[in-house]
């Protein structure tokens, strides 16, 4: 398995990181017989397997149920969990609890945090604890109602200068890695060139450390319109959906179940009639 270390050494020598979220058993099977190189218990699970139109409504009971089972499903890859809405942000004692819960019961390598600021504090004292962390800003979904929108961030001077900063204030709290979301390219290059720990782009272009897209928007399924940054790589809503309409017009036709799909007893043995 991956380690902190092994991340930083994958940057220096330019060999790219493949992440990939996983929600449950089949996605983090899934992504480990692909050897992705970390799996992201990612708190989109509230959109993408919960049905919320953000990630604000997650709990870290959710958290913890969908961890526990891509844990399950991915015992040898590298598991980073994000903490949830509010988990982080209420006080040190309460994030320090939050953080041990999710970490000991998912049997995650490392959480993640979105933000910087008052965030970085917590970054310090997970790490100090023994908890490697990952940080993420650009677009932070769970502050999508303070940022106006999902948007691009960055794009002008000030806003760069800020992400650069923040960035460079996460590593020196002891982050272990840091996903860049919604940023231009040349600002996640010249991020990526500024730090020591690898970079993980979603929206961020090709320079990054790695490259970090959502389960469901690759294999476009039950997603129905999709941001310009992803690539789907199957059409799941089609494939999967003609499969199952296949199954309940058999059903109604008669067509399934077929003799080779059934039991059969010696018809001397039944009960009377
Ligand atoms: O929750 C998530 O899936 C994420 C990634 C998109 C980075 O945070
Ligand atoms: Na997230």
């Amino acid at each position: 398995m991956h380690s902190t270390k092994s991340f930083r050494q994958m940057k220096e020598e330019q060999i790219k990181i493949a992440m990939i979220t996983g929600y449950d058993y089949p996605s983090a099977k899934m992504a480990q017989a692909a050897e992705a190189d970390m799996i992201l218990v990612g708190d989109s699970l509230g959109m993408t397997v919960l049905g919320y139109d953000s990630t604000i409504p997650v709990t870290i009971e959710d958290m913890i149920h969908h961890g526990k089972a891509v844990t399950r499903g991915a015992p040898d890859t590298f598991k980073v969990v994000d903490m949830p809405f509010m988990s982080y942000h209420i006080s040190l004692e309460e994030s320090l609890k939050n953080a041990r819960k999710l970490f000991q019961e998912t049997g995650a390598q490392a959480l993640k945090v979105e933000g910087s600021g008052e965030v970085l504090q917590t970054i310090e004292r997970l790490v100090a604890a023994g908890i490697p962390v990952v940080g993420h800003i650009g677009l932070t979904p769970q502050s999508v109602n303070v940022l106006g929108g999902y948007k691009v961030q960055g794009k002008d001077q000030e806003e760069a200068q800020r992400l650069l900063d923040e960035a460079e204030q996460i590593q020196s709290a002891g982050a272990m890695a840091i996903v860049l979301e919604c940023v231009p390219r040349q600002l996640a290059e010249l991020i990526t060139s500024k730090l020591t720990i690898p970079t993980i782009g979603i929206g961020a272009g090709a320079e990054c450390d790695g490259q970090v897209l959502v389960y469901h928007d690759i294999l476009k399924y039950g997603v129905e319109r999709l941001p310009k940054f992803v690539k789907s790589y199957v059409d799941s809503n089609h494939l999967l959906g003609e499969a199952v309409a296949s199954y309940v017009h058999e059903v109604k036709s008669g067509a399934f179940p077929e003799e080779k799909h059934t039991f059969t007893m010696d018809e001397g043995l039944l009960p009377k009639r």
